[in-house]
């Protein structure tokens, strides 16, 4: 299977009430990433046609580069999920299934699905294996390092499921119970490139171009993830260097050789207010009533980082109880502080430090 996405591309991470139809819409008008990722969905619900979960499992507005993410507590769910998602008309179908073995939250962990699957390696090859009897094109799976972090068993684990069939694989090089404490071990993404049949995938931490361009030309991960810092700054796709059209020629290139950005928008300010105004209408265009407001909160929560008094408007914007409310105070703040209206695309006060 030939991996949908070029070497050093760029790609939005999976986000449990973020990365929506609208969250994706947003980003894609802002300036797209190679390969989108839903939030994820789970597959017993989504075979027991439960509510919702049509809203979920969504791939617009670009489902031929969208993977729809999944966590399961069976094979056969997983299977029967893939063939539902198989059966959908081209326009609607996504262009991936991704398989969820990362996510640490309790109440996941407990029905034996996300990241409770990277200590039962057998269940985790099976639900590939289930995937690819119904599922033909990119498959892939998204994991942390398991829960001890020792590399030969994580190595042993990632090769389960790439003799099972994934093509390609996602990791966030973080133990499962660490949540995000601690800076990722980078380092395990290039040992896992070099060691494994298939691309992989890192992420984990990334907040700026430079960053970007260093993990690629230091650990040699296929593409990279990004995920909160999308959320901050939903442009971010349009800083990042891609991948230059003739080092995509050159099979002996080991080095990721990156251009300048696709679309270049480093020069175009930034207009908070109508961006922000921009997915409280894209919400409410895209999304089942009962997730507009939870979802705006959450992109807000990220989103706020940007202005000088990010605490105060998140508060705010946490206290309001609908959407109509909260575009009204969202405006407003930048009546009372109109200095943080426009900014530099680039411009981030609190960027992580390179790695060493
Ligand atoms: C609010 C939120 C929701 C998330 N939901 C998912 C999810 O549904 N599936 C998944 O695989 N990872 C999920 N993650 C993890 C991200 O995909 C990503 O691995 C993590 O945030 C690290 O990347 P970052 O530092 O670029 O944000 C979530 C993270 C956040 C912050």
């Amino acid at each position: 299977m030939m991996i949908p996405f070029k070497k050093g591309a760029a790609l939005l991470a999976p986000m449990v009430g973020i990365t929506n139809r609208a969250f994706r819409t947003l980003i894609d008008e802002l300036g797209a990433p190679d390969w989108y990722w839903t939030e994820m969905a789970s597959a017993e619900a989504f075979v027991a046609k439960a509510r919702y979960e049509e809203s979920y499992t969504d791939a617009g507005p670009c489902p031929q580069k969208t993977s729809i993410q999944l966590f399961a507590r069976s094979s056969e769910a997983v299977a029967q999920a893939c063939r539902l998602l198989a059966e959908r008309t081209p326009n609607e179908r996504p262009a991936g299934v991704d398989l969820n073995f990362g996510c640490s939250a309790p109440n996941i962990r407990r029905m034996g699905a996300g990241s409770a699957l990277s200590s039962d390696p057998d269940k985790a090859a099976a639900f590939v294996e289930a995937a690819r009897t119904t599922w033909p094109w990119t498959l892939s799976a998204k994991l942390r390092m398991g829960e001890m972090g020792d590399y030969s068993e994580l190595l042993s684990f990632c090769m389960r499921l790439c003799n099972a069939g994934v093509d390609f694989l996602t990791i966030h090089p973080r133990l499962d119970s660490q949540k995000f404490r601690r800076k990722p071990h980078w380092d395990i993404i290039g040992a896992l490139s070099r060691d494994l049949p298939v691309p992989v995938v890192g992420n984990g931490d990334i907040t700026s171009p430079e960053l970007f361009k260093s993990i690629l030309d230091q650990e040699h991960p296929y593409a990279l993830m990004i995920g909160r810092e999308a959320v901050r700054r939903p442009w971010i796709f349009t800083l990042l260097p891609r991948r230059s059209e003739q080092s995509e020629q050159s099979e002996q290139s080991e080095q990721s050789e990156l251009s300048e950005p696709s679309k270049v928008t480093g020069d175009v300010d930034i207009d908070l207010r109508a961006v922000g105004l921009r997915f409280i209408e894209l919400a409410s265009q895209c999304l089942p009533a009962a997730f507009q407001l939870e979802s705006a909160r959450r992109f807000f929560s990220y989103f706020c980082d940007n202005v000088s008094f990010a605490q105060y408007l998140k508060v705010k914007l946490s206290r309001t109880s609908t959407l109509t409310e909260m575009a009204r105070d969202f405006r407003s703040y930048f009546d009372e502080v109109p200095t943080d209206l426009i900014v530099k695309p680039e411009n981030r006060s609190d960027l992580d430090s390179l790695p060493s």
